[in-house]
């Protein structure tokens, strides 16, 4: 079925994108940084500022990874509650949480005036809200965490939402901006003066040593520290086999965007609800852009079905005249609630920063700030906070080992079971399947004009079988979250190597 609006963030759509030159030659500067999202382009101007030669390598343009498909919420409304992060962490860190989100929306305002960046910075409330009688005391309890530890926040039932609201705690002074100018305004001032951008540059290998080399088909930049900064870390295992471990620390989840024009006004602010999952709701412009819906990746889900269910979510609470853009991102769950920003346990000089959960704009530029403090060897309050080294047990025990269960049936049982069809005639136009012919499995895709295109379906991270996203068209690892164009190209970490090429039996070698 054909689904409203267009399968675009309305920031990739509305923005025109950047052409900086690709990495064609061996070069050394002081930090390499994989990456050009949010994250990575903090930390490259924070260290070029600091003095230091930094290079950029970005698989794409300018903000087409994550940071591209966000719904941009800049807020120190954290997504795991602050009642919960009081019990898990105790007062103080969870405090620290609070202040490092706030100095993030405070870093991002000091950009945009530094720098000038035209990006729709704006200061706006944000209400976390409950339609439920039944969460009024959740509510009461966030707003009874946020006074313990002095986030100015209140309880209120003046919600500019055009439905009844039974709660709402407000957080005065959140912001929110378009991410695309914003970081295009990041990367200008970065490149030059020794310093690089590089575009359409998939780095192939990240190796261990010290300098470290990051490597693409057409280039290497050896540096002394590098960050990898593309949301999840991609990694080789043969090159950097300790990544393994972060990957089984983190879960893959998809969340759905829709972007709407009313017919009423727009209300002004930001908004989250107390759904499992919840919705997210801002304006930008004339849109309404709401969020939700959120499941794990590579899931036996409808991917389609997802965005019916948003848009009647929007279309029962708002006189909707149009539906304009959809869209979907990724996000990462950490099993403790809480970013890993830093080192890993075997490189020194390898940096990481994950595991940001919704929260992807605030603590994306907490990892940019955070890395490029240690790289320059500046004390940080977050950094024991933030250790992707750290050990909370009895926070993360359950949900590591619930999440691991997962990636461990779907290596054994993927593998053996999986299979949609029998033979490529099962795969309509436009559609991914998997099939299993003679014992051995494919990753077929037709494309609308009938050509085939099979692929080993064995995602090249760590070995699970990957799943068709009917949404997105897109192959999508269940396990950590790799995802992989219809014929296979990697799109998004931790995998670094493009789904293999699998011809298909003879008898189907011709056009069927
Ligand atoms: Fe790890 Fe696919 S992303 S096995």
């Amino acid at each position: 079925m054909n689904l409203p609006g267009t399968s675009v963030s309305v920031w990739l759509d509305t923005t025109e994108g950047t052409k900086y030159p690709q990495l064609t030659s061996d070069i050394s500067v002081d930090v390499a940084i994989v990456g050009g999202g949010i994250t990575g382009l903090t930390a490259a101007l924070l260290l070029k500022q600091a003095g230091l030669r930094v290079a950029v390598i970005e698989a794409s343009q300018i903000g087409s990874g994550v940071t591209g498909y966000t719904t941009a919420h800049l807020t120190e409304a954290a997504d795991e509650r602050y009642k919960d992060l009081i019990s898990s962490l105790g007062d103080t860190d969870a405090k620290l949480v609070a202040e490092s989100s706030r100095a993030a929306i405070e870093r991002i305002a000091k950009f945009v005036a530094e720098e000038k960046i035209d990006c729709d910075f704006q200061r706006v409330p944000g209400y976390l809200y409950t339609e439920k009688s039944q969460d009024v005391s959740e509510i009461e309890s966030e707003a009874e965490a946020a006074s313990k530890l002095v986030i100015p926040a209140a309880l209120t039932k003046d919600v500019p939402l055009p439905f009844p609201v039974k709660a709402a705690v407000m957080f005065p002074n959140q912001a929110q901006f378009n991410p695309i100018p914003y970081l295009q305004g990041l990367a200008k001032a970065i490149d030059g003066g020794g310093s690089f951008i590089f575009e359409q540059s998939s780095v192939v290998d990240i190796t261990g040593d010290k300098p470290s080399r990051v490597s693409t088909e057409q280039g290497t930049v050896t540096a002394l520290d590098v960050i990898i900064a593309t949301h999840t870390p991609i990694h080789n295992l043969n090159s950097l086999p300790d990544l393994y471990v972060m990957s089984t620390k983190i879960a893959p989840y998809r969340s759905y965007v829709i972007g709407v024009r009313l017919r009423s006004p727009l209300p002004e602010g930001l908004f989250w609800d107390t759904e499992e999952p919840y919705h997210y709701t801002r304006s930008y412009k004339d849109l309404l852009i709401v969020g939700g819906e959120d499941h794990k990746t590579g899931e036996d889900v409808d991917n389609q079905a997802c965005f019916e269910r948003l848009e009647a979510y929007v279309r029962d609470r708002f006189d909707v005249q149009s539906i304009d853009y959809r869209w979907s991102a990724q996000l990462y769950e950490p099993v403790d609630g809480l970013p890993y920003i830093g080192t890993t346990a075997a490189n020194s000089n390898i940096y990481v920063a994950t595991g940001y959960s919704g929260n992807g704009m605030t603590f994306g530029t907490v990892g940019g700030m955070l890395t490029s403090d240690l790289i320059l060897g500046r004390t940080n309050p977050w950094s024991e906070l933030y250790d992707p080294n750290r050990a909370n047990i009895i926070a993360s025990a359950q949900r590591f080992v619930t999440e691991n269960l997962g990636v461990a049936k779907h290596f054994v049982v993927d593998r053996l079971f999986k299979s949609e069809g029998n033979e490529p005639s099962d795969v309509p136009p436009g559609e991914g399947k998997i099939l299993d012919i003679d014992g051995k499995k494919y990753a077929v895709y037709r494309d609308e004009t009938d050509y085939l295109c099979s692929l080993s379906p064995v995602c090249t991270h760590a070995g699970c079988i990957v799943d068709w996203n009917n949404a997105e068209k897109t192959w999508d690892c269940p396990c950590h979250g790799g995802r992989f164009s219809p014929t296979g190209e990697v799109l998004n970490g931790p995998p670094i190597t493009d789904l293999d090429q699998k011809e298909l039996p003879s008898q189907f070698t011709t056009k069927s």
